[in-house]
């Protein structure tokens, strides 16, 4: 569904991504992970039209989207959801709902959906006349995966839903991106939570100074040495004692 091939950009004359070449197959979950600074949301923002890349293609659902404004890359089905603080303050929950139909016009349709959006977030539903900023953070983030499922897109870019929140909260937030993608979406998350977005995710991919540096299975990067000791807080005794992670 999302094919990336060997894309470059930054911003200015500083090269951020140094040819990044990365796969999300339809209805398929997949974790991107690296370090601070490594290119992650440069990446998801070179996919979304908010940067444009200097070299290399994206291709999704079959057609090229590398250059494309990033209204149409909505259009075409690909969004990105922004952290919670993006959310408009003096908006109610309802309102910031809607804004993210912009590109629809089917009024039933747009209901339809906004049902869909209350049942995986019942509070949005019981908050939906208040403004958004009498919400916590969680709810914030809530509010923001609900405004990108209001497009009624293919596939969804995730970029750190889980920073900043409570553990328990992280919970919440990730068992319904799990049930939001059994029920048939395609993600694409950028996480810190490594051990977290590994669980829920089929794939993964480590990006280190703007290229794939490690990718596979997600059970296989659990259980690599590498991944485990940069990312997941294993030390080298973990590793010679052979401790697993579950
Ligand atoms: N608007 C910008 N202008 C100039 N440099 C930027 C801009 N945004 C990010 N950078 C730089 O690009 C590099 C990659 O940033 P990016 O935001 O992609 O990292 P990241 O992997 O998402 O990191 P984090 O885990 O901190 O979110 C960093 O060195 C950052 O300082
Ligand atoms: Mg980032």
């Amino acid at each position: 569904m999302l094919e990336i091939d060997s894309v470059e950009g930054g911003y200015g004359s500083v090269q951020i991504l140094n040819g990044v070449t990365l796969k999300v197959a339809r209805g398929q979950m997949v974790a991107l992970l690296g370090g601070n600074g490594t290119g992650k949301s440069t990446l998801l923002k070179a996919i979304s039209g908010l940067l444009k890349p200097t070299g290399g293609t994206i291709t999704f659902d079959g057609q090229r989207i590398d250059g494309l404004r990033p209204d149409l890359i909505v259009r075409r089905g690909l969004v990105q959801v922004t952290q919670g603080k993006e959310a408009y303050p003096a908006m109610t929950v309802e309102e910031n709902l809607r804004l993210g139909a912009f590109v629809r016009r089917d009024r039933a349709g747009v209901r339809r959906t906004l049902d869909r959006v209350f049942e995986y977030f019942p509070v949005l539903r019981e908050r939906r006349g208040q403004l958004a900023a009498t919400l916590s953070g969680g709810q914030l983030q809530m509010l923001c995966i609900g405004r990108g499922l209001m497009s009624e897109p293919k596939m969804i870019l995730l970029d750190e839903p889980s920073a900043a929140l409570a553990p328990q909260i992280v919970l919440d937030i990730f068992r319904i991106i799990g049930r939001i993608c059994r029920d048939g979406m395609t993600l694409l998350m950028v996480e810190q939570n490594v051990r977290m977005a590994l669980l829920l995710a089929e794939y993964g991919y480590v990006i280190k100074d703007g290229v794939i540096h490690i990718e596979g299975p997600a059970e296989a990067l659990i259980g690599d040495d590498n991944v485990r000791l940069s990312y997941l807080g294993g030390t080298v005794a973990d590793r010679d004692r052979g401790l697993g992670l579950h």
